[in-house]
């Protein structure tokens, strides 16, 4: 055991007595170390296993073994993906409270509130690149409407008919961030329908997308982006699972953080196929309103519900605008939050002649954050 080791020891043993926790805490004094800035208390009761760089001491002299997940706070990729709710969960719970190592110590103790804001601003500085989209921006998915943050996500949807014929249509959604601004995304769908009696199911048109965040504050609060994608005709057609033509689609997607935990997103765009006599071209606009709720605090389970108001036109003379309501909630399964479920009701509101009630249901991994099994 290393000098080191013995130090990390003997700052953990002042750092969480359980009487004298709260007594630091109240005095906001550590034996010899003045506690007023952000960057005196990462000295005082960080350094030891994050490192003076925020990079992380060396495993030989921190005396315990990194978990895969151990954060260099310099990567700005890894930081900017986290909330500071996220952090402050960790530091005030510790590293259990969100499905990481118990190594990670509670701190809720021995630092006050204040404290430990000061703390999160003063790991902020670690990344050196501002640009980076920021996870105060990554508002909760919506069910239709796609959001304007690049992610690292897989999604598994389901839409099933409530009423009519019976059928189901599932999609896997694979997204992954490239370079500061970038997302390319895979949607496969698989549908299975019945027709005549028969049921009939297949690989449906397969798109591949490309996201670039055009601009992002968290001043104000907002986020804007800008996708491209190509829908190749892989469903069979004759069995009612494609269209047989190759689509492009082209959107914006806006996202709006407002007071009291509340949020706004819009996604407008046009579905422009290559053989518009077989599936004429469409323009779409989707609006979303939600808040947020969370447990433990603010840093516990989040709840979001949410609206999304859903409109279609395709773009022929006297083509009607078709508006579906769509009320949903997505909420976070796990400790860790990278696994969260959303499930709503779509219901044709306007043309709704042929047009059913469909029930919605998604599962989100964000794979970036942990395996599966990881963080329950
Ligand atoms: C005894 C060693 C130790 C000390 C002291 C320590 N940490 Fe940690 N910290 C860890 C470990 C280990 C992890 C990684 C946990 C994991 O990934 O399973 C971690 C993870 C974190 C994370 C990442 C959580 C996430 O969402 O990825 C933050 C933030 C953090 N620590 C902040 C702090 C702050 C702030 C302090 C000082 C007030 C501190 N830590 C003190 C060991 C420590």
């Amino acid at each position: 055991m290393t000098a080191r080791f013995h130090a990390v020891l003997f700052s953990l043993a002042l750092l969480i007595p359980p009487s004298g926790a709260s007594l630091l805490a109240q005095t906001g004094s550590y034996p010899g170390l003045p506690l007023n800035t952000g960057k005196q208390i990462y000295q005082a009761a960080c350094v030891a296993c994050h490192g003076a760089d925020g990079k992380g001491t060396p495993e030989s002299t921190a005396g315990f073994k990194k978990p895969d997940s151990f954060p260099d706070f310099t990567r700005c990729d890894q930081t900017t993906a986290e909330m500071d709710t996220d952090w402050k969960a960790v530091i005030v719970h510790g590293g259990q409270f969100r499905g990481f190592s118990q190594i990670m110590p509670a701190f809720g103790e021995a630092l006050t509130n204040k404290q430990i804001d000061q703390v999160i601003a003063y790991l902020r500085g670690f990344c050196r690149v501002p640009s980076w989209p920021r996870a105060e921006l990554n508002l909760p998915r919506a069910l239709v409407t796609e959001k304007a943050y690049p992610e690292d996500e897989v999604v598994a949807t389901a839409t099933l008919n409530a009423q009519g014929t019976p059928g189901v249509e599932n999609h896997i959604v694979y997204e992954q961030r490239f370079g500061v601004k970038n997302q390319i995304e895979i949607d496969m769908p698989f549908t299975f329908q019945q027709q005549n009696g028969t049921w009939y199911g297949g690989v449906g048109d397969t798109s591949l997308g490309w996201k670039r965040e055009i601009f992002s504050s968290l001043r104000t609060g907002s986020i804007f982006s800008l996708q491209g994608e190509a829908i190749f005709p892989l469903g069979n057609k004759s069995r009612g699972l494609g269209t047989g033509v190759t689509t492009f689609e082209t959107f914006a997607a806006y996202g709006q953080l407002l007071p009291g935990d509340a949020f706004l997103q819009f996604q407008g765009g046009a579905e422009l196929p290559t053989h518009t006599d077989v599936v004429p071209q469409s323009l779409f606009w989707n609006t979303v309103v939600g808040r947020n709720f969370t447990q433990d605090k603010g840093l516990g389970r989040l709840w979001s519900p949410m609206v999304e108001f859903l409109a279609n036109r395709d773009l022929a003379t006297g083509a009607k605008t078709d508006w579906d309501v769509v009320p949903q909630f997505e909420v976070t399964i796990n400790k860790r939050q990278h696994i969260r479920a959303d499930i709503g009701v779509r219901i044709p509101a306007t043309n709704t002649a042929g047009r059913q009630i469909q029930v919605l249901f998604y599962v989100l991994w964000d794979w970036q954050d942990g395996k599966l099994t990881e963080g329950w």
